[in-house]
């Protein structure tokens, strides 16, 4: 198993070093990725320095091209840059594909995550988990990021995300691709990171992952915070519209856990409405209730009563009743 191990990760550095010369390929479909980079709005730098790459639409160009070096059919399907078909034949998983390889933290390659150049379905493919890969463990970019003088990590959804936030000089920028976020992978950015802003896209997707990662959050010691995307679908967007310092004005300006659920339930409620304004009043103390220490209490009870019109004395009446029924 140790040796299939080690064979798995040469084959992956070799199709990760496959994909990014396919980008060079004095083909029409090569000329295509290139303009799909481009477009993106990536440099070559930023290209090289995430080994970004092409897969030809082709079943046989990659399995020839690692049997040219010396591997078996076992130890690419063992990789899963191969498939096999129920008829048996083996043939290329990545086809007429951007390709971004995934990094371990020593710089192995381990995965690899393909994109549709165009609106297709499935817009990313994954490689299975393998010897090497463990959905739940990887972190896409932890590798560059780790080397960041930063401690303060931002986390994404998305590889896109991830490369343009680095491109525009944030460098701790990091993505659970293809999965939600799990306890390993907290326990992971502990090891790096004071703080995490969670930077989620801004569809109801985004937001229902932003809620559960704090729930991951809440019980490691690294501090949560959540930065909101206004005016666009994700960070890799709002940058490419508002640019750089336009994103480093909302890191600036991230909410705490506490305050984020606050925002979440306030859009729901015209409090200018006495009636909103009670349910709205109910809601909070729920959250204030519930894992929250005295101070924060005291400071969100003072908040919430000058923003309803309600006295602090009453809010917190209210509070410690729901404080004492848990
Ligand atoms: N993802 C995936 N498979 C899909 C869709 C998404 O694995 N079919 C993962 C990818 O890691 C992707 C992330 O979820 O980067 C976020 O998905 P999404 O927001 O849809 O994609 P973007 O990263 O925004 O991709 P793009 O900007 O290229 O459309
Ligand atoms: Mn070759
Ligand atoms: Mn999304
Ligand atoms: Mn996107
Ligand atoms: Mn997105």
């Amino acid at each position: 198993v140790g040796r299939l191990r080690s064979r798995v990760l040469s084959v992956n550095k070799e199709t990760a070093r496959f994909f990014y010369e396919q980008l060079n390929a004095p083909t029409e479909e090569a000329a295509a990725a290139r303009a799909y980079w481009r477009g993106r709005g990536l440099s070559d730098s930023t290209i090289r320095r995430f080994g970004l790459g092409y897969a030809p639409n082709d079943f046989r160009a990659l399995r020839m091209h690692l049997r040219a070096k010396g591997f078996t059919e076992e130890e690419m399907l063992a990789a899963g840059v191969e498939k096999r078909s129920e008829k048996g034949n083996v043939y290329d998983a990545f086809r007429g594909r951007v390709m971004t390889p995934i990094f371990d933290l020593r710089g192995n390659v381990i995965a690899f995550g393909g994109r549709v150049l165009g609106n297709e379905k499935p817009k990313y493919i994954n490689s299975p988990e393998t010897l090497v890969y463990k959905k739940s463990k990887a972190m896409f970019a932890l590798s560059i990021a780790k080397k960041s003088t930063s401690r303060r990590y931002i986390l994404c959804e998305g590889y896109m995300d991830v490369i343009s936030l680095h491109q525009a000089g944030f460098d701790t920028a990091v993505a659970a691709c293809g999965t939600a976020l799990t306890a390993e992978q907290v326990r992971l950015l502990a090891e790096y990171a004071d703080e995490v802003v969670l930077c989620y896209d801004s569809d109801e997707a985004g937001q229902k992952a932003t809620a559960r990662s704090l729930g991951l959050f809440s019980e490691s010691p690294v501090k949560v915070s959540v930065l909101n995307i206004p005016n666009a679908k994700d960070p890799d967007e709002f940058i490419k519209k508002f640019g750089r310092d336009a994103f480093d004005r909302l890191l600036n300006g991230t909410s705490n856990a506490i305050e984020y659920k606050i925002q979440k339930v306030k859009s729901k409620y015209d409090i200018t409405r006495a009636a909103d304004r009670v349910e709205y009043i109910k809601e909070v103390i729920r959250i204030l209730a519930d894992g929250v220490s005295p101070t924060e209490r005291d400071i969100y009870a003072g908040r919430l009563a000058e923003e309803t019109d309600v006295a602090k004395a009453a809010i917190l009446n209210q509070l410690d009743a729901a404080v004492k029924a848990g």
